[in-house]
C-alpha cells in the first residue's frame, strides 16, 4: 500500500502562480516611461533606458537617464526642505514615518510583486522577507525620531544625504537608508539601481500619498554616471552607498577632503562553518537561507562553507540531496526556492567565474535550472583557499565547501579573506560557537542560523566590507553628527624639517637625539638621519627621521602585539593606571619639556596634569565603554559587541605636543588596538619622553609605537598600508585628503581633522567620541530555545 510519506516524496507541485495583473496595469499606465521624483513631483521622462524582467527576458518600463542638472535639481529641493524638515522635531517626523511605514504595508503586495518581476527574486521571498523588513525599518525608525533628542543629545542631522544603492534588495535597501535618514532630520537624494529602479518609483509615489513634505526624499534614477554625480554634488553632506567594493574604493578617493560623511557597504565573501558537533540537517537548511537566498546574490552570503573533517562527507551528501529538491524557475510560482538572476551581465560574471574554477581543478556540482537567465544551485569541493571561487564575490548562488581540522583552522580559513562582513556559525557547543564568533573578523556573526535582519541591530562589515553601520542604534549614529569643533586658524603646514645624517653631528647632540620606538625597544631611523628640534631661541634636541621602512617595522610589531586586544578590560585598565601614575611622577621633567618649546611655567604644568587626568579617564572607561543587547527578533540575543579595530595609525597635531599624542593615543589602546603613532612634527621630544614611561608601566611591546619625522609622509604610509586598520590624521586640509585618498586601497576607516580645531584641553579633548571612533561594533546573533 502507498504511504503518505511516499505520496509526499513523490507529489509535484502545481503551479500557484502570483496574480501580477495590478502590477501590469500601473506599469502601462506608464508605459510613456518614468521620470524622476525631484520636490514631491515626477519630472517628464527623458531620455534613458529600459529595465527588464529577468526572468522573461522583456522589457516592462522605460526609466530615464539622470543628468548632472537632474541631479543638481534634486540636491537643490533637498537642500531648501531640510531646514523644515529637521525643525518639524522628532515627534512630527516620527507621524511621517509612521505614516510611510503604514502605506508601504496597505501595498505590500503590489510591492512584492513589482520586486519580483523586475529583479528575478522568488515571490516568497520578496512578499515574506523584504517587504515586511522595509515596514519594520519604518517603525523602528519612527520611533528613533521620536526619541531622538533624548537618546542622541546635542547631535544634529547632516544636512543632504547621497545615497546610492545596488540591485540585489532594491527596496529593502532604499529602508535601510531612507528610514535612518529621514528620521534623524536628514533630506535625501537618492539613486536606484540602473536594473532595480521600480520599486524606488512606486515607493516614491507612496511617500507622496501619505503626505512627506515635498523635497525630504528625491529619487533620480540613472547608472554609475549619475551615481558619481550625486557622490560628487558639493550640495551633498554625507553619502552612503551600498555595492561592490569597487565602487566603493571609487567613492571614498572621489570625496576625499570634502569634508562629507560616508559609510560603505561593500562586497563579502562570508563564511560558513560547520562543527563536527552541530544539527547537520539544520546547518543544510542554513546553507539554504544562506548562499540559496536570492540567487545567491547577496552581500553576507555564506559563500565559503568550511566543515569539519569528521562530518564533512556526511554534510556533502546531506547537503546535495538537499540541492536537489530546490526548484528553480518562475519567481511568480509561490513553489520557486530559486528564481531568475538580475541580469545577463550578472549571469554572464557568474558562469564566467565558474569555468574559471573548473579550470583550476575544482569540482562542481549542480542541479539544472531553465534555460534563461537562471543559474543553478552550484556547489564547489575540491577548492584551494587561493581558488578563485574561494577568494572573489561571485554574488550568484555558488558555495564553495573546505573541509577543517581544528577550531583554529576554521578560524584561520574564516579569516583567509580580505572582507569581513557577515559568518554563520553552526555548534550545539555555545562555548565554541561564541568563542569562534569573537575571534572571525565579521561585522555580523550568526550562530546556528544565517541571513537574520532586523532593523533593531547594526549591520554592516570590518575590512573591505566597508565601514559604518545600518539599523539600531549604531545605524541612527551614521547619520547624525555632533558639532564639530572648528579652527579659529587652520593647522599651519609645519616649518620643513631640516635632516642630518646622525654621524656629522657633534657627539653631545648625538646623546640627547630621542629614538624612535617600536616593538617596546629604542630604535634608531632606518634613514640614520635626524632633525633638529627648536625652541623659542635655539635647537633643544634632535629627533629621528623616520622612513617607510621604520612605518612597516612598527605596523609589524603592532602586529604581533594583538594580544592586547584580548585582555580584559580590567588589565588594561590597570596598565594604564600605572602609566598615569607613572606619569605623574616624572611631571616636573615633562614640564620642563614643554617650557624649552617656548610655553609658560603655568601652561606646560597645565598640559602635563591634563594629560594624567586623561589617562586616567581612558584606563577607567577600559572595561566600561561596551555594548549593547538589541531588541531583535524574539527568541534571538542579538550582542552588539564593542571590538578594538585592530592596528591604528595616529597623526598627531602640532600643538599641544604632549596632550594632542595622550588624547589619540589612550583612548584607541584604551580599547585594546596598537598604535603607530606620529608625534607632533614640530615638538615630537615630548611624545618620546613618554616611552620611558611607557616601558616601565607594562605596556606590552608593540602596542604603542613612536616613529617620528615628517607627519605627512610618515601619515601616507599609514594610510596606504595594507595591514593598518585605521587612519587618524590631525594636521592640514591638504593633508586630511591625501590620508582619505590613500586609505582607499583596503578601505581603512579614517578620522580626519583640522589640527589646530580641537581645544584639546577642554571637553572637546576627551569622551566617547573617540572610544566609538575606536572600536567596531560586531552583531552576534544567539538564537535560544528548542
Ligand atoms: P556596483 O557597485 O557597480 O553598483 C551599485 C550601485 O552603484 C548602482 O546603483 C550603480 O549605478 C552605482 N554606481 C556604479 N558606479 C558608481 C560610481 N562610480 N559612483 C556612484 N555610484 C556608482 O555593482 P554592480 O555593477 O551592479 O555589480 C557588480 C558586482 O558588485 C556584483 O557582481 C557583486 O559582486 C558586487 N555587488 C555587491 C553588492 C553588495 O551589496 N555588496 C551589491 C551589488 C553588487
Amino acid at each position: 500500500m502507498t504511504k503518505i510519506t511516499d505520496i509526499l516524496e513523490t507529489m509535484e507541485y502545481g503551479p500557484a502562480p502570483e496574480d501580477a495583473s495590478i502590477v501590469r496595469e500601473w506599469l502601462n499606465d506608464h508605459s510613456d516611461g518614468f521620470g524622476h521624483f525631484i520636490d514631491g513631483e515626477f519630472t517628464k521622462p527623458g531620455s534613458g533606458f529600459a529595465v527588464s524582467d529577468p526572468a522573461t527576458g522583456k522589457p516592462i518600463a522605460n526609466v530615464t537617464q539622470g543628468t548632472a542638472e537632474d541631479v543638481s535639481a534634486a540636491v537643490k529641493a533637498a537642500r531648501s526642505a531640510q531646514p523644515k524638515w529637521a525643525a518639524l522635531g522628532g515627534h512630527e517626523r516620527a507621524r511621517h514615518l509612521y505614516a510611510i511605514a503604514r502605506h508601504v504595508q496597505q501595498h505590500a503586495r503590489f510591492l512584492a510583486v513589482l520586486e519580483t518581476l523586475n529583479n528575478g527574486k522568488s515571490i516568497r521571498e520578496s512578499r515574506d522577507i523584504d517587504i515586511p523588513l522595509v515596514v519594520r525599518h519604518f517603525y523602528h525608525h519612527a520611533g528613533w525620531a521620536e526619541i531622538l533628542s533624548d537618546e542622541f543629545p546635542g547631535a544634529t542631522a547632516y544636512g543632504v544625504c547621497g545615497q546610492v544603492i545596488p540591485w540585489n534588495f532594491p527596496l529593502l535597501m532604499l529602508a535601510w537608508k531612507v528610514a535612518p535618514a529621514l528620521a534623524a532630520g536628514n533630506t535625501v537624494v537618492l539613486k536606484p539601481a540602473e536594473y532595480t529602479p521600480l520599486t524606488a518609483l512606486a515607493f516614491a509615489e507612496i511617500c507622496r500619498e501619505a503626505g512627506l513634505p515635498k523635497g525630504v526624499l528625491n529619487i533620480v534614477t540613472g547608472d554609475g554616471e549619475t551615481g558619481a554625480e550625486i557622490v560628487g554634488h558639493e550640495g551633498v553632506d554625507k553619502v552612503a552607498f551600498t555595492g561592490s567594493t569597487e565602487v566603493g574604493r571609487i567613492i571614498r578617493r572621489q570625496i576625499a577632503g570634502s569634508g562629507k560623511g560616508l559609510t560603505l557597504e561593500l562586497g563579502g565573501k562570508s563564511p560558513f562553518i560547520v562543527f563536527a558537533d552541530a544539527d547537520l540537517d539544520a546547518a543544510v537548511e542554513g546553507v539554504v537561507d544562506s548562499i540559496w537566498f536570492n540567487q545567491g546574490q547577496v552581500c553576507c552570503a555564506g559563500s565559503r562553507i568550511l566543515v569539519a573533517e569528521a562530518v564533512a562527507d556526511r554534510f556533502t551528501e546531506l547537503l546535495r540531496r538537499r540541492m536537489d529538491k530546490l526548484i528553480v524557475g518562475d519567481p511568480l510560482q509561490k513553489s520557486t526556492d530559486i528564481g531568475a538572476i538580475v541580469h545577463p551581465v550578472q549571469l554572464h560574471r557568474i558562469e564566467e567565474l565558474v569555468a574559471k574554477g573548473r579550470d583550476e581543478g575544482v569540482t562542481i556540482h549542480q542541479v539544472g535550472a531553465p534555460r534563461g537567465c537562471f543559474y543553478p544551485p552550484t556547489l564547489a569541493t575540491e577548492v584551494q583557499p587561493a581558488s578563485i571561487l574561494a577568494t572573489e564575490e561571485i554574488f550568484g548562488p555558488v558555495a564553495t565547501l573546505t573541509p577543517f581540522r581544528t577550531p583554529a583552522d576554521a578560524v584561520a580559513l574564516a579569516n583567509n579573506t580580505r572582507y569581513g562582513l557577515a559568518a554563520s556559525v553552526w555548534s550545539e557547543n555555545i562555548n565554541l560557537a561564541i568563542d569562534i564568533a569573537a575571534q572571525v573578523k565579521a561585522g555580523v556573526v550568526w550562530i546556528n542560523s544565517a541571513n537574520i535582519f532586523d532593523a533593531g541591530a547594526g549591520f554592516g562589515g570590518f575590512r573591505e566590507s566597508g565601514f559604518g553601520r545600518e539599523g539600531g542604534r549604531e545605524g541612527m549614529r551614521a547619520y547624525l553628527r555632533h558639532a564639530q569643533p572648528r579652527a579659529k586658524k587652520p593647522e599651519a603646514v609645519p616649518d620643513a624639517l631640516d635632516p642630518r645624517p646622525v654621524d656629522s653631528l657633534p657627539a653631545a647632540m648625538v646623546d640627547r637625539t630621542a629614538k624612535l620606538y617600536i616593538g617596546g625597544k629604542q630604535a634608531r631611523p632606518d634613514s640614520g638621519y635626524s632633525y633638529q628640534v627648536l625652541g623659542p631661541k635655539s635647537a633643544v634636541g634632535l629627533a629621528g627621521m623616520g622612513n617607510r621602512k621604520d612605518i612597516r617595522n612598527a605596523v609589524e610589531a603592532a602586529h604581533k602585539a594583538g594580544g592586547w586586544g584580548a585582555q580584559t578590560g580590567h588589565n588594561r585598565a590597570q596598565v594604564l593606571y600605572y602609566l598615569a601614575e607613572n606619569l605623574s611622577a616624572r611631571a616636573d621633567e615633562f614640564i620642563e619639556r614643554l617650557k624649552s618649546f617656548g610655553q609658560t611655567q603655568t601652561a606646560a604644568k597645565a598640559e602635563v596634569e591634563t594629560s594624567i587626568r586623561r589617562i586616567f579617564w581612558y584606563a577607567a572607561q577600559s572595561d566600561k565603554f561596551d555594548g549593547a543587547v538589541h531588541q531583535t527578533k524574539s527568541a534571538h540575543v542579538t550582542l552588539a559587541m564593542n571590538e578594538p579595530i585592530g592596528v591604528m595609525g595616529i597623526a598627531c597635531p602640532v600643538a599641544r605636543p604632549l596632550l594632542g599624542f595622550v588624547s589619540l593615543v589612550l583612548p584607541a589602546i584604551a580599547m585594546g588596538n596598537r598604535v603607530v603613532a606620529v608625534p607632533s612634527q614640530s615638538h615630537p621630544l615630548a611624545a618620546t619622553d613618554l616611552y620611558q614611561v611607557i616601558e616601565t608601566s607594562d605596556v606590552p611591546g608593540g602596542v604603542v609605537n613612536i616613529v617620528t619625522g615628517e607627519r605627512d609622509q610618515l601619515a601616507k604610509t599609514l594610510a596606504e598600508h595594507d595591514d593598518v586598520d585605521a587612519m587618524w590624521y590631525f594636521g592640514t586640509a591638504a593633508g586630511g585628503r591625501m590620508v582619505e585618498e590613500a586609505s582607499a586601497g583596503n578601505l581603512k576607516q579614517t578620522w580626519v581633522e583640522d589640527g589646530a580645531a580641537r581645544d584639546w584641553a577642554g571637553p572637546e579633548g576627551q569622551g566617547q567620541t573617540f572610544l566609538t571612533r575606536a572600536t567596531q561594533v560586531k552583531n552576534i546573533w544567539v538564537p535560544y530555545g528548542e
